[in-house]
């Protein structure tokens, strides 16, 4: 029953996409868990570039996709992601589950009002309808993939919705945006009408599957620090990122995962607002920023770079028991002369060693580093050469780094990534 999962161990953006296509060579299946077009998640292969938002990356190796009940569906996004991939040539063999929930046009509508009125404390959100869609899931108010189906079932749920949110725009956030119940039917039966082919039980294909023996990876979204309960709360998102969205989010029972895999880059990113202990505010972090192009794959803002924290990988090991880890773009931090690892922080006198809860501590404790010697700035084409020749080909003080980061872990790396390509990849363990 070879079940993997692949999550992101700190704030998204950690090259999931990158990872996910690499391993799902070896995959029958690809499942995407939770989240919606708040993701991003890039696939490089030779010159033609990849951007996912809802389909699962894997599909680009022409594997069987599917979108899990975990993830809130974006109509319109969803069908230009379709056609992109055909226009390229792509089959897709693609099942979206009848329980996920649908992100209307008022739900991104809302996202940007929630986040003006919350001023100063605003999260940073995409502004994709991420938040509002998950609470009114929660709330009982949502409309499904299934839902689709039935005209009168769209009537009647937005005989209720729609005055219902037209009520919350006008008293709540006092303003004058309409919302149209025939304009929201509508957007509903044309967009819908277009991926009602792919609409099923997605829990049931899984579980065939898994009976069957056959190799699926699930593609978690966003990242562990971003997660709804083990997250920076309340800068996170409205879903779980982290290894138990995997079965909530697709209809699988926790006996059935053999391998949980996270990924790191080789120092962090984050977008949006909250807390980044090792955020870099220098020429370091613009370096970084600029050779990483570390703008975001959804928003293109700039994202904030800081150095590698290894407090949050052991925190990210915790909560989801990774069995091992990729660590990506390496080949950023080539060229610096000495490279850091975030250890432990310090609050006062005392050492912080486990990740905090508590925002007010967090912001007041420094991070600990150790400090290491940095390796060359290679060219793309030699990074591939190494990629090519294997581990003891890779610089010694980069697998120096390495071999901290593992032991800080305490997990092993499978995966070394010198690129955004497929051939810039040094895989140590296969998963499948
Ligand atoms: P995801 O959301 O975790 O899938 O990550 P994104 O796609 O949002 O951001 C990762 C970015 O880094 C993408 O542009 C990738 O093409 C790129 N990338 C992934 N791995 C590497 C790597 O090892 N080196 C470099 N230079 N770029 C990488
Ligand atoms: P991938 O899958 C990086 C961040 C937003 C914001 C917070 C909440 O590409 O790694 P939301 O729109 O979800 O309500 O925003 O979460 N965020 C991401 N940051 N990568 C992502 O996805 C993200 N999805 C959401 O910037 O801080
Ligand atoms: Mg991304």
């Amino acid at each position: 029953m070879p079940c993997v999962v692949i999550v992101g161990t700190q704030f998204g953006d950690e090259g999931k996409g990158k990872i996910v296509d690499f391993y799902a060579k070896d995959a029958d299946l690809v499942v995407r868990y939770q989240g919606g077009t708040n993701a991003g998640h890039t696939v490089v292969v030779g010159d033609d570039t990849f951007k996912f938002h809802l389909i699962p990356s894997g599909v680009i190796q022409g594997k069987k996709a599917i979108i899990g009940n975990g993830v809130v569906i974006d109509l319109e996004v969803l069908n230009k992601e379709i056609e992109n991939l055909k226009s390229k040539g792509k089959d897709i063999d693609l099942l979206i589950s009848d329980r996920a929930h649908l992100t209307l046009p008022f739900h991104k509508t809302l996202d940007g009002m929630e986040e003006s009125l919350k001023g100063k404390s605003k999260v940073g959100t995409t502004k994709r309808g991420i938040g509002p869609t998950y609470t009114d899931k929660a709330n009982r108010i949502g409309l499904r993939m299934v839902d689709l189906r039935h005209i009168y079932v769209l009537r009647k749920k937005l005989d209720f919705i729609v005055p219902f949110k037209q009520k919350i725009l006008k008293k709540v956030f006092n303003s004058n945006v309409t919302i149209s119940k025939k304009e929201t039917l509508d957007y509903c039966l044309n967009l819908g009408d277009k991926v009602k082919g792919y609409i099923g039980d997605a829990s049931v294909e899984i579980n065939n599957t898994i009976k069957q023996g056959k190799n699926i990876l699930f593609e978690g979204a966003q990242g562990t620090l971003l997660d709804v309960d083990h997250g920076t709360y309340p800068y996170v998102t409205s879903s779980s990122p982290t290894v138990g969205g995997a079965l909530t989010g697709s209809g699988i029972g926790p006996k059935h995962i053999d391998t949980i895999v996270g990924i790191s880059k080789g120092y962090t990113t984050r977008v949006g607002g909250g807390p980044l202990p090792t955020e870099m505010n220098d020429e370091i972090g613009d370096k970084i920023r600029e050779k990483g192009k570390e703008f975001g794959t959804t928003t293109g803002r700039p994202r904030r770079c800081g150095w590698f924290d290894a407090v949050i990988l052991r925190y990210a090991v915790r909560v989801n028991s990774l069995d091992g880890l990729a660590i990506t773009k390496l080949d950023v931090l080539g060229g610096l002369d000495k490279v850091k690892i975030c250890t432990s922080y310090r609050y006062k006198v005392r050492v912080v060693k486990e990740f905090p809860a508590d925002l007010e501590l967090l912001e007041k404790c420094q991070p600990v580093y150790e400090e290491m010697d940095g390796w060359g700035d290679l060219s793309e084409e030699k990074w591939r050469e190494i990629a090519k020749d294997g581990y003891y080909s890779l610089p010694k003080e980069l697998r120096n780094y390495l071999k901290r980061i593992e032991k800080l872990a305490g997990v092993p790396i499978y995966v070394i990534s010198l690129g955004p390509g497929r051939e810039s990849t040094i895989c140590l363990k296969e998963i499948f």
